[in-house]
């Protein structure tokens, strides 16, 4: 029987499925594992499941004594491995790829939404019981429907959000990207254009590129100058992709008017100040937390430990 160490809990259907592929051990209290426990799972366990909160780097994965085989990340993205690494030392490293598209997709045009129409600050004034009634000039906000979005990175959650923005709401898509996606120029009219045309044009620009050294700060001083006074971040990618200093700086500056946040650069750490503004929207990292897809997420890492065990060929392999 194999090893499997689940660094956190996952949803009981797929514990359950999980434990017929050998001996398990859960985290019982379901908080991050310090890295001294997680070097002390990569010597006991053939199998570590993993999820996008385990820092696993090149120093854990160099021993020898290393005994993990597998590590079968709970997530799409897989920056929190060292996977050159891994793969060197011959262990696979496997991802969650595709399930998690439109909750992504739905948690981007919800912040987009909420910053726009100012929905965070409003609920906080009915809430505070600061609300004095309708009236002709409050809370004006920003119309969505019809405006221009830029979209950084159009993989499988960018043309999700794409197709959503502009069925939905008539937005008119621009994008910037490695590759262009042929699918969609014919489709719903998106134009492929530099970043920095992208930053210029848009209304709304939200974030899809994955984290990587060559989108670390990506969006920095240098980008929210580019970007008009009256636009809109959204961030449900990595927080690591926006300058969140230069963000602050741009807020308060009015460089841009507001932004939306799911992910940061240090989680659960918020940058000071951030919390202070009115104008950004704030979420908890919750872009994939639906039941269906944190459920699909776990079906999907339970398939490759599952082909793992059974000396099959895993099904989604990353390489570093
Ligand atoms: C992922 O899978 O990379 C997500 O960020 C988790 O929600």
């Amino acid at each position: 029987m194999k090893q499997i160490l689940v660094t956190r809990r996952w949803p009981e259907k797929i514990e359950k499925e999980l434990l017929k592929l050998g001996n398990v051990v859960f985290n019982p209290v379901d908080a991050p594992l310090s890295r001294e426990d997680l070097c002390q799972a990569l010597l006991t366990s053939d199998v570590l499941c993993s999820t996008v909160t385990d820092r696993i780097d090149s120093e854990m994965l160099a021993s020898e004594k290393v005994k993990t085989r597998l590590i079968a990340n709970f997530g799409v993205g897989y920056e929190n491995i060292a996977v050159d690494m891994a793969n060197r030392v011959g262990i696979a490293v496997t991802n969650t790829p595709g399930v998690l598209t439109d909750a992504t997709a739905e948690i981007a045009l919800t912040l987009l939404l909420m910053s726009a129409r100012r929905a965070g600050e409003g609920e906080r004034q009915l809430r505070m019981g600061e609300w004095m009634g309708w009236g002709p000039t409050h809370m004006l906000s920003t119309q969505v429907t019809g405006k221009k979005l830029g979209i950084i990175g159009m993989g499988r959650i960018g043309k999700a959000v794409a197709q959503r923005a502009h069925y939905g709401l008539g937005m008119e898509i621009l994008y910037a990207g490695r590759t262009p996606n042929p699918l969609l120029a014919p489709e719903i009219c998106a134009e492929m254009l530099p970043l920095e045309e992208v930053l210029k044009q848009s209304d709304f620009v939200t974030l899809h590129c994955p984290s990587t050294p060559q989108t670390y700060h990506l969006i920095d001083e240098a980008a929210f100058e580019l970007m008009q006074p009256h636009a809109h971040l959204i961030n449900t990618a990595r927080g690591n992709v926006v300058n969140e200093k230069a963000l602050v700086n741009a807020v308060e500056s009015g460089e841009i008017a507001g932004a939306g946040l799911d992910v940061y650069e240090n989680e659960p750490e918020v940058a000071s100040g951030l919390i202070g503004l009115e104008q950004v929207v704030l979420l908890p990292h919750m872009g994939s937390g639906t039941v269906e897809t944190r459920e699909a997420m776990g079906f999907c890492a339970l398939r490759n430990v599952e082909a793992f065990v059974t000396g099959q060929s895993l099904i989604n392999p990353v390489t570093g």
